[in-house]
């Protein structure tokens, strides 16, 4: 079974790849609408200060993606998001994959943790990353979140 090749986004066109994979997760499959998926972190990764985008191919097709916002405050976490995986290649680890990719690059830039938003579905994939749940359910994009946390060791 080939592995996934996971690298940073530099190019305008690797970013479409990302959004495309995107688009089939959060639009197609979650009924998320266009104008909320795609926002000011998706732009050209040449100037893109704010956000550092990985993407995850096979073969070299382009089957799971996930973003980490930079503009955190001081002392704060960053957040990291819009996790996908296309669904015919979820459970074999590409999820950790990409999400261990962006948390050590947070590492490397100095955070001291990560937070992220999690639909309550996907909260078993991310505590066994290790972030623990913080607050209530509340709704984003009409989907129920919770705010989770990871403090690097
Ligand atoms: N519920 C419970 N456990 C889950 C899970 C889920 N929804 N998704 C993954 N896991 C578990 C896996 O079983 C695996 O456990 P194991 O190590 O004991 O085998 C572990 O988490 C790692 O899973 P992995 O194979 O890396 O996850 P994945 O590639 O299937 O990706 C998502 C996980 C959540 C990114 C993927 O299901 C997805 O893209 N979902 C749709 C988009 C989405 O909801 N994104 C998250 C938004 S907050």
């Amino acid at each position: 079974m080939a592995d996934l090749q996971v690298t940073f986004i530099t190019t305008p066109e690797e970013m479409a790849e990302a959004l495309v994979v995107r688009m089939r997760v959060f639009v197609e499959e979650q009924g998320v609408p266009v104008a909320e998926e795609v926002d000011r972190y998706d732009t050209d990764p040449a100037s893109n200060t704010t956000a550092v985008h990985v993407l995850g191919r096979l073969d070299g097709v382009a089957v799971a993606t996930a973003r980490l916002l930079l503009d955190a405050q001081k002392g704060e976490y960053p957040h990291i998001g819009r996790v996908a995986v296309l669904a015919e290649h979820r459970g074999r680890g590409f999820g950790v994959a990409v999400m261990r990719a962006l948390q050590d690059e947070a590492r490397r830039r100095g955070f001291a943790g990560i937070t992220l938003s999690a639909q309550l579905h996907a909260i078993p994939f991310y505590e066994r990353l290790g972030y623990v749940v913080r607050g209530p359910v509340y709704l984003d994009a009409g989907i129920e979140h919770r705010d989770m946390d990871l403090a690097f060791a």
